[in-house]
């Protein structure tokens, strides 16, 4: 049985690829989208964390009852009296850390008490009132100091091993007439989100109902129940809106148990809502990465070996890996591509995802040396890059599911006037700003999870779409709307969408760009399930051909559930007709990634040094686009991702105190409106049917790539100066006058 199925050369129907405004964009903007803090109930309490001011010891002594006895203060939490906690040995804990449970301190930051009180500011106020005497043991707390004792880290499930080998490196430098060496760094970053990251855990009658700040309400329930031992049918969590993740609210992380911990040690309902300060220090960092990129090349530039290593650290309570190099396993056709990566072990957090991890830093150490091949080879960069296109995987030698990336070079180039380029690094000027010209391309391994949709059709709430994924900033019920509009062939306003639930079908982390592909894969077969059952009902229809051509005459009136399918329903006697759907990826024959390249245009005052963005373009990659206008919101946004990674992003450790200096927006840097110029998205038309059944891969993070490579070969064309550590500092670019 088939119904009718998007094909590259014939998209669906009318709602697919319409740009159309976000269906909760006026709740947000008008404040009345409630997140988890904003959430208020008769009787809740606020919990507020107290944390270790040492990055490694133990606990000497804790005086609470100057806490204890202030007012409103209902209790404080600690080691000395949390309620026992269970081992989570089920889903994504992976520093398996239990907080409150000993006397040990593994990272400044690290909770060590909680204080309830039946208001914030009580809570707040007390929480600085506990006394903590610490015995601070030796640690490394940077990287250098750590470094002696790197090791290979276990191989990571869909990254592969942390080394590879392809060809012989030897042999392929042997080979090269030119060999470029670059070393480059990238800075340790925060994910920063607007929403701190917050927890309401409601305890009631054995049962625990969370609402939460996630990327991803099953895992916080698989986790939670576990440390609490309890059955996960008794928690139940909810993530409506989440104000943005990028990573940090991914995994679960000790401040969510804490809050469930507490609510069920109370009773009632707890808010925990961690202050800017402690977001710096509750759920993971970017760590900062070293690497080193070898290119070996002929003198025509073809590439015959590929060498690129990486160390990044980790914590040292638990194993957490930025594969930075596991982009030039796939970047580029070479017959010779090595890649390594090494951890150490530093007294911080346990380092996470963030937006376009692994490659996001990857690709700025094997675009720069492309770009610094490129100016030795006296080859165009963009040339260089055609000259080496990777026409299958290099490293697995599959066939890519869909590679769009000659149409990208080609439509990026041409809106940015790219082949106007002047080759020699400053020669380009404007008044006595010094401007430069700079590109580099984009890549992302594309990660998918299963994922489950019901869609109902009833009498009085018209096309309802459920899952219980999360919406994270990036549309996911607008372009879940218009996936159902586009199956069933209705209009997208007919159709509401119910997401952040785990009693609503289970779908996977809202991360690795995985979202739309997935939950919207899961969403088109319950459309086609529904489709079927329509048919059943109606009788004398045999085929889901003609079920489906029912029911799109029938939703195509628009307004409510139309009157001959009300009719079909009222007479089987039925208010609602429900579907499932589920979607799981294949284990597939084809390479799954999404490419893309950037354009950049800076300016550099000669007297000031201070780099500035003036025009990127981008041009993507990545299956078929749903919703242009949601879209081109992710790829604006990863951009001025990559213009905070390039300039101004760092989190920089105090090596005597061991902890990160800045634990605000004042000192931690992110791009404002006066740092972002405009920006250009160019979609290349595609439609990957391997990568999911509607034709989409993913995009919220490939924005993110690349860019900083851009932005630094264009300092280098501007400046002739070559930038090789981010962010890139005026004081990195105050040299003598030529
Ligand atoms: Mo993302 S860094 O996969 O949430």
């Amino acid at each position: 049985m088939t119904l009718r199925t998007g094909t590259a050369s014939t998209p669906s129907t009318a709602t697919a690829r319409h740009a159309l405004p976000r269906a909760d964009g006026v709740a947000k903007a008008s404040g009345t989208a409630r997140y988890t803090a904003d959430r208020t109930q008769p009787g809740v309490r606020h919990a507020v964390l107290v944390t270790a001011a040492v990055p490694a010891g133990r606990i000497a002594a804790m005086d609470t009852a100057e806490a204890e006895q202030a007012p409103g203060v209902v209790t404080v939490l600690s080691h000395r009296n949390a309620p026992p906690l269970q081992p989570v040995t089920a889903g994504m804990y992976p520093h398996g850390l239990l907080p409150l449970q000993d006397d040990r301190v593994r990272y400044e930051g690290e909770p060590v008490a909680v204080v309830v009180a039946d208001q914030l500011d009580q809570a707040l106020a007390a929480a600085e009132r506990v006394a903590v005497r610490y015995d601070r043991q030796p640690a490394p707390t940077t990287l250098d100091d750590a470094l002696a004792d790197a090791y290979r880290p276990t191989p990571l499930p869909r990254w592969g091993p942390a080394d590879t080998s392809t060809g012989d490196l030897h042999q392929g430098l042997a080979a090269a007439s030119t060999v470029v060496e670059g070393h480059y760094t990238t800075a340790s970053r925060h994910h920063s989100a607007m929403e701190p990251a917050a927890t309401l855990a409601d305890f009631e009658d054995g049962r625990l109902t969370l609402h939460d700040a996630s990327q991803g309400v099953f895992n916080v329930r698989t986790v939670v129940a576990c440390a609490l031992g309890m059955a996960v049918e008794d928690v139940r969590v909810l993530s409506p809106f989440t104000g943005g993740g990028f990573g940090s609210k991914g995994y679960t992380w000790p401040h969510e148990i804490i809050a469930a911990m507490t609510a069920r040690h109370l009773g009632g309902a707890v808010l925990l809502t961690l202050t800017r300060a402690q977001s710096f220090t509750s759920h993971g960092y970017q760590p900062e990465t070293r690497q080193s990129v070898t290119l070996g090349a002929t003198a025509d530039g073809r590439l015959t070996a590929l060498r690129h290593t990486s160390v990044s650290p980790t914590s040292r309570y638990g194993e957490y890996v930025e594969m930075a190099a596991t982009c030039s396993r796939t970047a580029y056709a070479c017959p010779a591509i090595t890649t390594t990566h090494r951890v150490a072990p530093v007294a911080t957090i346990l380092p996470t995802p963030m937006r376009a991890p692994h490659e996001g830093p990857g690709m700025f150490a094997l675009e720069s040396a492309m770009d610094e091949l490129a100016h030795e080879l006296g080859i165009d960069p963009l040339e260089l890059r055609l000259r080496n296109h990777a026409d299958t995987d290099p490293t697995s030698g599959k066939p890519f599911s869909s590679k769009e990336l000659r149409a990208c070079y080609e439509a990026g180039a041409r809106r940015f006037g790219w082949h106007d380029r002047p080759p020699a690094p400053r020669s380009l000027r404007d008044g006595h700003e010094l401007v430069g010209w700079g590109m580099a391309g984009a890549t992302m391994n594309q990660f998918r999870f299963p994922a489950a949709a019901r869609i109902r059709l009833a009498t009085d709430v018209g096309v309802l779409v459920e899952a219980g994924t999360q919406e994270i900033g990036t549309g996911t019920y607008t372009v879940l709307a218009q996936v159902a509009a586009d199956t069933l062939g209705c209009p997208a306003g007919l159709v509401r969408v119910r997401l952040g639930d785990t009693r609503l079908p289970q779908t996977g982390m809202t991360a690795g760009s995985s979202t739309t592909l997935s939950v919207g894969s899961a969403v088109r077969a319950a459309c086609r399930n529904l489709l079927t059952r329509l048919v059943a009902l109606a009788s004398g229809e045999e085929t889901a051909e003609e079920g489906a051509r029912l029911a799109d005459g029938a939703l195509r009136r628009a307004g409510a559930v139309p009157l001959p399918l009300h009719e079909l329903m009222a007479r089987h006697g039925l208010a609602e007709v429900t579907a499932e759907g589920t979607w799981s990826p294949e284990d597939d024959a084809s390479s799954l990634h999404t490419f893309g390249c950037v354009f950049a245009e800076v300016a550099v005052d000669e007297d000031l040094c201070v780099p500035r963005v003036r025009r990127v373009v981008g041009a993507y990659s990545a299956g078929r686009i749903i919703n242009p206008l949601t879209a081109r919101s992710q790829m604006t946004g990863g951009i001025t991702w990559g213009i905070g990674q390039a300039l101004l992003e760092q989190s920089v450790t105090d090596a005597t105190l061991g902890r990160f200096v800045s634990k605000d927006l004042a000192g931690y840097l992110v791009p404002v409106n006066a740092d972002v110029p405009d920006l250009d998205v160019v979609f290349v038309d595609e439609y990957d049917d391997q990568a999911s059944t509607i034709g989409a891969r993913g995009i919220g993070e490939l924005g993110a790539v690349g860019v900083s490579a851009a932005i630094a070969n264009a300092v280098f064309h501007a400046t002739g100066i070559r930038p090789r550590a981010l962010p890139i500092t005026p004081e990195s670019l105050l040299v003598p006058r030529p």
